[in-house]
């Protein structure tokens, strides 16, 4: 018996496949492109994903990794808060609007403004923040009405593949819960939202569980993926909640965080609970629970554009291995990593990146470090919320290419002053995703007991007193900044936006 893990990412789609232990018997994986039409905006092609996942999953199959015919069930992670609008006939409307897209901050403003933060975050468990897909539909209906008037479907990223493979429009509720249209406590689609949109429920998907079965392949993509007999797609989750089901981020006081594209800091609960100023998210859970997260738009993306757009051409090991020899505070430079904007703590599409405290003493190897470092402390900040909410957290497990560094690890330990594992099992969300498809077909019976039988801790990073002193300063300044920049990078939007045509 087998199961394949769908993670639909930002940059490329990863498909892992397991059997019953935990093992893995293939994985592979394909890249797409991202669109930047305008600043802050960022949007992808539908059938790019689709093509992969095809691509991918065919290829796993030509390889012979498991007999046809053992696949029992799949599951999704998916890049989450994305908008695809679908015609009657399922034709995409417009390119996926992506999750780091900044575009909404006047929606984002009439959706707080219509409701007041207290009812909205009574009707949905969040504030409205630019990435969230609801103030995306907003958008599309105020500057494409046309288009807007032919949607017949809205899904989530990882829902149009369900679609492609299943023909049925559905979702789980921890991805639903990014859309700003849930009524996350409840776990049901907000009414309140829907008649604030003008918006039939009919047009979005049908909820369910991450693990619970939404339908079956059809026989067609199953002769052109080179699968056999009957095949269950489970609901799966946004990729946040699939990557802590992947680290087995399951129970109270144990927590994750991720050094992926994004950076995230994420808490499980038993209960829903909100934190009052909604600077964390509330989102469910994948496992029928609930969970709090903060989510910082740039983090291993930030060492991504140093390598690949600065310093094209030198090898990524190259600049790893300068860094490492810059010391702590990389010799009092500190980057700021929001070159997307931000979301947890600022919620501001203004914020911008910067490197403050060059000298002429600095070397690459010493911005290589600050790098890392602003990427600690951006999810300090969020790990800084949970602690001032009193939220339990006795163990930490990383995630994401960033985890696999350790120099990373060691700076992001030192900075959190806390204990961080890594796992044996690095495939993150597209692990998760199996391990939900593996609790659909009955294999386990809950998430939690297969997170116990599959996943193990491979490496602990400890705190050194020394290194935590010396980051404690460092963090404080980081911390001042963003408040002393504010102002400044306003103005720069404002100019910006101003001189757009020039
Ligand atoms: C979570 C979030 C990101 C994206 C892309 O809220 O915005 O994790 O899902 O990874």
């Amino acid at each position: 018996m087998s199961f394949l893990g769908i993670d639909l990412g930002t940059s490329s789609v990863k498909i892992i496949l397991i059997n019953e232990k935990g093992d893995l018997l293939g994985e592979e994986s394909r890249g797409y492109s991202v669109d930047y039409p305008k600043i802050n905006w960022a949007e992808q092609n539908p059938e790019d994903w689709w093509k992969a996942t095809k691509d991918c999953i065919k290829n796993l199959m030509e390889k012979g990794c498991c007999k046809k015919d053992t696949v029992k069930a799949i599951g999704f992670s998916g890049q989450m808060h994305g908008l695809v609008a679908l015609d009657e006939n399922d034709q995409v409307l417009h390119p996926a609007i992506l999750w780091c897209d900044q575009r909404t901050q006047e929606e984002c403003h009439e959706i707080t403004n219509y409701f007041g933060q207290e009812k909205l975050t009574q009707y949905t468990g969040n504030k409205a923040l630019t990435g969230f897909t609801a103030p995306k539909i907003l958008w599309l209906k105020k500057h494409k009405p046309k288009l807007y008037e032919k949607i017949a479907h809205i899904l989530l990223p990882k829902d149009y593949i369900r679609l492609k493979l299943t023909g049925e429009y559905a979702t789980d509720v921890s991805d639903a819960s990014g859309m700003l249209l849930l009524d996350v406590k409840k776990r049901n689609w907000s009414k309140e939202m829907l008649e604030f949109l003008q918006m039939k429920e009919s047009v979005l998907p049908k909820l369910y569980e991450s693990y619970e079965i939404t339908g079956y392949l059809t026989e067609g993509i199953k002769n052109i993926l080179g699968l056999k007999g009957e095949i269950a797609v489970v609901g799966g989750a946004g990729d946040q909640a699939a990557g802590a089901i992947g680290t087995g981020t399951v129970k109270e006081g144990i927590a994750s965080v991720t050094l992926g594209t994004s950076g995230v800091v994420f808490a499980s609960h038993n209960e829903y609970r909100v934190d009052k100023e909604n600077r964390l998210h509330a989102f469910c859970h994948a496992n029928g629970k609930y969970h709090s997260m903060g989510v910082m738009l740039s983090a291993a993306s930030c060492l991504k554009w140093w390598v690949e757009e600065i310093h094209k051409g030198v090898a990524f090991e190259e600049l790893l291995t300068e860094a490492e020899n810059s010391p702590i505070g990389s010799k009092g430079l500190i980057f700021l990593p929001y070159l997307m904007g931000e979301r947890t703590p600022y919620a501001d599409p203004n914020a911008k990146g910067v490197f403050i405290g060059l000298t002429m003493s600095h070397s690459r190897g010493d911005m290589t470090r600050a790098i890392l470092e602003g990427v600690a402390f951006g999810l300090r900040d969020s790990f800084q919320i949970l602690k001032e909410l009193k939220i339990p957290v006795e163990d930490i497990r990383a995630i994401g290419g960033g985890a696999q560094s350790n120099l990373w690890m060691d700076i992001l330990t030192n900075v959190f002053d806390q204990k961080i594992s890594t796992l044996y099992t690095d495939q993150g969300g597209a692990l998760g995703a199996a391990i939900l498809a593996s609790v659909g077909n009955g294999t386990f019976d809950t998430v939690e007991n297969a997170c116990s039988k599959l996943i193990h801790v491979k490496k602990t990073y400890v705190p050194n007193k020394e290194k935590v002193y010396a980051y404690i300063q460092y963090y404080k300044m980081y911390h001042q900044l963003y408040d002393v920049l504010k102002a400044s990078f306003d103005q720069l939007a404002h100019v910006q936006k101003s001189l757009y045509f020039i």
